[in-house]
């Protein structure tokens, strides 16, 4: 005597249950139906099976790891005009997009004035990475700054350091908008000195190198972050005008090209 099919079909619910394989559980009636009605071979149907809760996993894995590195805007390198820019090196962008140098823990920074699509390119960055399956964190340079002097002051820098070694990116927006105290600029460097060639650091500014001792405020403690950080680097360095400006004299509320800083 067989099996009522009621019984194989609960058992087998039951069993992508416990297996935490939740996307056939969901599609299992429509899955069954569709393999009957293409008289799928046995292969074919176990393949579509496999496929399907492959993909469902990745889908949730990438929408978590998104949320978890709390971008502060959904932006894409699909999205990024590289016309408007030619200054930047768009197959290094490619390139930086397979997220391998995260896998040999390498840094970028992202050179350039306001406006040009730093911040951008970092977002776009992070959320590749986070689609390569690496967990990705993303912070202002400012917020960064005040969370681990405040921990300090609580006693609890140790914890707070752990938590910025951890992701194997740390996206920094706009260091050098603001110069650093000079306690800040210290607790900066143990950070650094802590990721270096363990993690990725991934960092957007507005200041050439060699301003840097003037946002850290000190030009030996200068000299030692960017020693670590531009070691295993790759930069961008981005020349043009600001993407911003471009739109407010396209809505005629700038006439004139700016002139060009540097
Ligand atoms: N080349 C570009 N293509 C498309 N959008 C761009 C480009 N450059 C900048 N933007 C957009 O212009 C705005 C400012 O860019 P942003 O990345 O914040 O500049 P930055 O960080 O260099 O100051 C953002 O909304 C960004 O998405
Ligand atoms: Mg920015």
């Amino acid at each position: 005597m067989t099996t009522s099919p009621t019984l194989v079909r609960a058992r087998i619910a039951e069993g992508l249950r416990r297996l935490h394989l939740s996307s056939l559980e969901e599609r299992l009636d429509a899955l069954l139906s569709d393999a009957a009605r293409r008289e799928m071979t046995f292969l074919d149907f176990l393949d579509t099976l496999l496929t399907e809760e492959l993909s469902s996993k990745q889908r949730k894995r990438v929408t978590m790891g998104i949320s978890i590195a709390h971008f502060p805007a959904i932006k894409t390198l699909e999205e990024f005009d590289f016309k408007f820019q030619p200054s930047i090196d768009q197959k290094l962008v490619r390139e930086l997009a397979t997220g391998r140098f995260i896998a040999n823990a390498e840094n970028v920074v992202l050179f350039g004035p306001p406006g040009v699509g730093k911040t951008h390119l970092a977002i776009a960055l992070g959320r590749a990475a986070v689609e390569a399956g690496h967990s990705v964190l993303f912070e202002s340079a400012t917020a960064l700054l005040a969370a681990l002097a405040r921990a300090e002051a609580d006693g609890k820098l140790d914890e707070k350091l752990r938590f910025y070694v951890k992701p194997k990116l740390l996206v920094l927006d706009e260091l050098g908008y603001l110069p650093f105290e000079r306690r800040s600029a210290h607790l900066f460097f143990q950070l650094v000195a802590r990721r270096y060639e363990r993690a990725s650091t991934l960092i957007t500014t507005n200041q050439v190198v060699t301003q840097w001792g003037a946002v850290f405020g000190d030009e030996v403690l200068a000299a030692a972050i960017l020693d670590r950080l531009l070691h295993h680097s790759h930069t961008l360095v981005i020349q043009g005008e600001s993407f911003r400006l471009k739109q407010k004299r396209k809505a005629g509320l700038v006439n004139t090209v700016p002139p060009r800083a540097g």
